[in-house]
C-alpha cells in the first residue's frame, strides 16, 4: 500500500525542523560571541555585537515554541553532522571566514528555511510557529544577511584564501542535508590545511594605525571647572566599552555548560556595552572626533583574559559595575545642571541598563561558582577580584570607583 505523500510537516517533523533552526542560532551567537575581540574592523564588531543578541533572541524564540510543542532540549541530540558543522564554525581564521560562513552559509540558509517554513508547515494549526518566524526571525535575519553581503568587499581583500573555508563550511552543512537536515546528503569534504583554534583572543584586535591608550596621559578634567573638556573626557570612555562587550563575549564563549537563560542574558548585557560604546561614540562624533581619533583602552580586555571567565564575571558584574554606579548618578546631575540633555539622556540610559547588569551578576555569580566548581562564596570572589582591579587595572577611573570616589 503507497502512502500519499505529505502536502505539509507533520508536527514531529515540524519540531525536527525547529530544534535545527534553534541549534544553528545558537551556533551563529557562540561563534560571533568568540569572534567579537578577534575583529578589528570597528562597523564589524559593532553589529556583530548586535548580532549575537539577535541570534540568541531568535534561538531563545524558537526553544520557546518547541516547549509548547513539549521539546525541551533543543541541543541534546543534534545530528553528527550538525554538531560538526557547529565546532567547526569557530575555526574560522579572519573577519572574512567569520562572516563568508556565519553569514553567508549559514544564516543564508536559515534565512531561505524561514521564508519556506509557513507553506511547508500548517499554518492554520501552527500559526504560533509562523508568527514567530514571519514577525521577529525574518526581518532580523534578512537584514543580518544584507549587512553581511554590503560590508564583505570591504573585507575579502583583506584576508585572501577565505573561499576554501566558506565552501568548507557550506559543505559541512550540504553534508547532513542543508539546514533542514531534508536534502539529499551530499559527502562531506575534505577540511582545508591549518586552521587551528584561534579562540579565546587573549587581545581584543583594532585596525593597524588606531591609537592605543595611554595610562599616564589619561588625566580627568575638572567636572565643574572644565566641563567641556570633562565632557568629552568621559565619552571618550563610554566608547572604550566596546571593551566590556568583547570581555563578556569571550566569557559567553567560555561557558557553555551554563544554562540557556544565562546565555542569552550575558549575550543581552554583551549588546548593551556595545549600545554604551555607541552612546560614546555618538557623542565623540557630536563633538567633532571619529572613533578612530579615540584611544583604545584595549589593556583592561587584555588583562582581565589572564582570568578565568568565572572570575571575570563576578568582576565585571559584582565590584566592576556596582562601583560605577554613583558616578553615573553625579553625571546626570551635573549635565542637566548645565543644560546637556543629551548627555544627560545617554547618562541615564546607562544607568538604566546597568542596573539589570547588577541583577545579572548577583542571579548568575553564584551559578557560576557552582557549576565551574569553585570554593568561593560570591562576597569572596567580589573581595578578592576588586584587590585585583586595584592592582591591575590601567584605567584610573575604575581604580578611583573602587574607592569610593568618583
Ligand atoms: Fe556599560
Ligand atoms: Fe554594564
Amino acid at each position: 500500500m503507497s502512502r500519499k505523500t505529505a502536502s505539509r510537516l507533520t508536527l514531529e517533523q515540524n519540531t525536527a525542523l525547529l530544534k535545527r533552526y534553534a541549534v544553528l542560532e545558537r551556533a551563529c551567537m557562540r561563534t560571533l560571541a568568540g569572534w567579537l575581540p578577534g575583529v578589528p574592523e570597528w562597523e564589524a564588531k559593532n553589529l556583530i555585537g548586535l548580532h549575537i543578541w539577535e541570534s540568541a533572541d531568535a534561538s531563545d524564540a524558537l526553544r520557546g515554541r518547541l516547549r509548547e510543542l513539549r521539546a525541551y532540549h533543543p541541543d541534546r541530540d543534534a545530528s553528527p553532522g550538525l554538531s560538526r558543522l557547529i565546532q567547526e564554525l569557530d575555526y574560522a581564521q579572519n573577519t572574512a571566514e567569520v562572516l563568508a560562513t556565519v553569514y553567508l552559509v549559514v544564516k543564508s540558509a536559515l534565512l531561505e528555511a524561514y521564508r519556506a517554513h509557513a507553506t511547508r508547515t500548517w499554518e492554520d494549526f501552527d500559526n504560533p510557529t509562523v508568527k514567530i518566524i514571519r514577525e521577529r526571525l525574518l526581518d532580523l535575519t534578512e537584514k543580518q544577511v544584507a549587512w553581511a553581503q554590503g560590508f564583505f568587499p570591504e573585507v575579502s581583500g583583506r584576508y585572501p584564501g577565505w573561499e576554501a573555508w566558506r565552501d568548507y563550511i557550506a559543505g559541512l552543512l550540504a553534508a547532513d542535508g542543508g539546514v533542514t537536515g531534508t536534502a539529499p546528503p551530499e559527502e562531506a569534504p575534505a577540511r582545508p590545511e591549518g586552521h587551528p583554534l584561534l579562540l579565546p583572543w587573549k587581545e581584543c584586535q583594532r585596525m593597524p594605525g588606531w591609537p592605543i591608550f595611554n595610562p599616564d596621559e589619561d588625566i580627568q578634567p575638572d567636572r565643574e571647572r572644565e566641563p567641556e573638556a570633562y565632557r568629552l573626557w568621559r565619552f571618550k570612555h563610554y566608547l572604550n566599552e566596546m571593551t566590556a562587550a568583547e570581555t563578556l563575549a569571550s566569557i559567553l564563549w567560555m561557558t557553555p555548560e551554563m544554562p540557556w537563560e544565562y546565555q542569552h542574558n550575558v549575550a543581552r548585557h554583551q549588546w548593551d556595552e556595545i549600545r554604551h560604546s555607541q552612546l560614546g561614540q555618538t557623542r565623540v562624533e557630536q563633538l567633532g572626533l571619529q572613533p578612530s581619533d579615540v584611544p583604545q583602552v584595549v589593556q583592561i580586555y587584555n588583562v582581565m583574559m589572564t582570568l578565568p571567565a568565572v572570575d571575570q564575571y563576578a568582576l565585571l558584574t559584582t565590584v566592576i559595575e556596582p562601583n560605577g554606579m554613583p558616578e553615573k548618578a553625579a553625571n546626570r546631575e551635573h549635565w542637566e545642571q548645565i543644560d546637556d540633555e543629551i548627555s544627560a539622556a545617554a547618562v541615564s540610559y546607562d544607568w538604566s541598563d546597568e542596573n539589570f547588569h547588577i541583577r545579572w551578576g548577583k542571579k548568575w555569580t553564584p551559578v557560576l561558582l557552582e557549576t565551574y566548581g569553585y570554593q568561593e562564596t560570591p562576597e569572596e570572589i567580589r573581595a578578592r577580584t576588586e584587590a585585583w582591579l586595584l592592582e591591575n587595572t590601567p584605567v584610573k577611573m575604575q581604580k578611583k570607583m573602587a574607592q569610593g570616589e568618583f
